[in-house]
C-alpha cells in the first residue's frame, strides 16, 4: 500500500494583495515551525500578483510552504489577453495549480475539455495539478453524484500517462458545500473520495490509484478537519474561507480541533 502524505491547500480565491499575503505566509509558517518531519505537505493557491512576492519569500526563509496557483491557461504564450500561461507559473517555482475548480467551471464556462488541456500543460511544465471536481446541490438531488463526478475525472486525466496520474491530486469539493458553511458529512465525503480514487483505478490502473492524492474541499474548518482526514480516501484538504487567516489554517495543519 502507497504512503500518502496529506496534502493540505489554502485556496484564496480572489483574496490577499501582495501585502497581506506576506503577512498571513510569513504568520503561517511561525505557527506550523519546522517539525512538520514530511508529515503532512502544504501549499499557498495565491492570486497571481502575489506569486512573486511570496515565492521570494518562502525562498529566503526556505519556509515549508509550497507556492501553488488557482488557475493558468495550456499554452505557453499567445494572444490570450487577461491570461497566464503555465510556462510563466513555472518560472516561478510554482509547485502545485489547481485545475478546473467548480467557480472557474461555474462562473467562467471552463469545460472539461479546457481543463484536460491545463492539466496537460501543467504536467508538462514539471508542476503537479489540482483536478477538482464535484457536483451541484441539484445533482447531488437527482442522484446524478457519482455520473457528474466520475465524468469529470476520466475527462480530466484524458491523455494522462498512468505514472502521472499517481503523482498527481484529485480534489472532491461538492459545490453546495463550497463557501455555505455546509459540508459533507465524513461518510459522504469518503464515499465520494473512495469513488474518486477507483475511477482513477479504471482509467489508470491500480497502482495509480493506490499512489493518488485525494482532497476534500467545501467548508473545512478547524472544527471538522481532524475527521474528515481521517477518511481511508481522503488525503488532505483543499480549503477556501479558513484559509485566509493563518490561525485558522495552521490549527487545521496541525489537526487541532477548534
Ligand atoms: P471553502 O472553499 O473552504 O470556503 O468552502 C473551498 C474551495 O473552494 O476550494
Amino acid at each position: 500500500m502507497a504512503t500518502r502524505i496529506p496534502l493540505i491547500s489554502g485556496n484564496w480565491k480572489m483574496h490577499h494583495n501582495h501585502f497581506e499575503a506576506l503577512a498571513t505566509v510569513q504568520k503561517l509558517s511561525y505557527l506550523l515551525g519546522d517539525d512538520r518531519n514530511g508529515r503532512v505537505e502544504v501549499s499557498i493557491h495565491a492570486p497571481f500578483t502575489d506569486l512573486r512576492s511570496l515565492q521570494t519569500s518562502i525562498e529566503q526563509d526556505d519556509m515549508d510552504i509550497s507556492l501553488g496557483a488557482q488557475h493558468c491557461h495550456w499554452e505557453d504564450k499567445g494572444a490570450f489577453t487577461g491570461e497566464v500561461s503555465p510556462a510563466m507559473l513555472a518560472k516561478l517555482n510554482v509547485r502545485y495549480v489547481i485545475a478546473g475548480h467548480s467557480e472557474r467551471r461555474e462562473v467562467f464556462g471552463e469545460t472539461d475539455e479546457w481543463v484536460n488541456n491545463k492539466v496537460l500543460a501543467i504536467l508538462r511544465h514539471g508542476m503537479t495539478p489540482i483536478l477538482c471536481c464535484g457536483e451541484t446541490l441539484d445533482e447531488r438531488e437527482g442522484d446524478r453524484t457519482e455520473d457528474k463526478v466520475a465524468g469529470q475525472v476520466r475527462a480530466g486525466l484524458a491523455g494522462v500517462s498512468p505514472e502521472q496520474v499517481g503523482a498527481l491530486v484529485l480534489a472532491y469539493e461538492p459545490i453546495w458545500a463550497i463557501g455555505t458553511g455546509r459540508t459533507a458529512t465524513a461518510d459522504d465525503a469518503q464515499a465520494t473520495c473512495a469513488l474518486v480514487r477507483g475511477t482513477v483505478a479504471e482509467v489508470a490502473g491500480a497502482e495509480a490509484a493506490a499512489a493518488v492524492r485525494v482532497q476534500y474541499g467545501g467548508s473545512v474548518k478547524p472544527a471538522n478537519a481532524a475527521e474528515l482526514m481521517g477518511q481511508p480516501d481522503i488525503d488532505g484538504a483543499l480549503v477556501g474561507g479558513a484559509s485566509l487567516d493563518a490561525d485558522d489554517f495552521a490549527k487545521i495543519v496541525r489537526g487541532i480541533d477548534a
